[in-house]
């Protein structure tokens, strides 16, 4: 093909303007009424997020925790949770890699940020 034109798409960069004031409002509207403003979560309902292995390890379980909901019945300090957390697939990628890297950089919590870009692998990889 000749002068095929190449759309530039613009990758839309991550804004070096603190990903964590997006987060958080993602995480207030979303997640808050669950896991609470501390990420306490709530005994026997809605486990915590703080320093949680889900939260602090493997970033694609988290990821996917996100995107296709979590029905397995998570046990965290000796409580089980069997409430199932609901899909946020219909957020963005950058909305989930918000929220996720306010969520591990927050609750005590001190973790590697995560990228949309991370995101979008993980959804699209099913
Ligand atoms: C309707 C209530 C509800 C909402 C809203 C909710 N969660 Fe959950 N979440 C749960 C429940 C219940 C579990 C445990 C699921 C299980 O045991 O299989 C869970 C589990 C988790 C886990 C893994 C376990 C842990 O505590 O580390 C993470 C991480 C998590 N949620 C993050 C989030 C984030 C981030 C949001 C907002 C985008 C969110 N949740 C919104 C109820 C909720």
């Amino acid at each position: 093909m000749v002068g095929a034109q190449t759309p530039v798409k613009k990758a839309t960069k991550p804004s070096q303007a603190s990903p964590t004031i997006n987060g958080k409002a993602v995480y207030t509207q979303y997640c808050m009424p669950c896991h609470q403003i501390d990420g306490s979560g709530v005994m026997n309902m809605n486990p915590p997020l703080i320093k949680t292995t889900y939260v602090l390890g493997d970033q694609t379980r988290l990821i996917n925790i996100l995107l296709k909901g979590y029905n397995k019945g998570v046990v965290i300090d000796e409580d089980e949770y069997t409430n199932p957390m609901p899909s946020f697939s219909y957020l963005s990628d950058t909305q989930i890699a918000a929220v996720l890297t306010y969520v591990r950089n927050n609750f005590q919590n001190k973790a590697s940020a995560i990228t949309a870009a991370q995101v979008k692998k993980v959804r699209s990889s099913k």
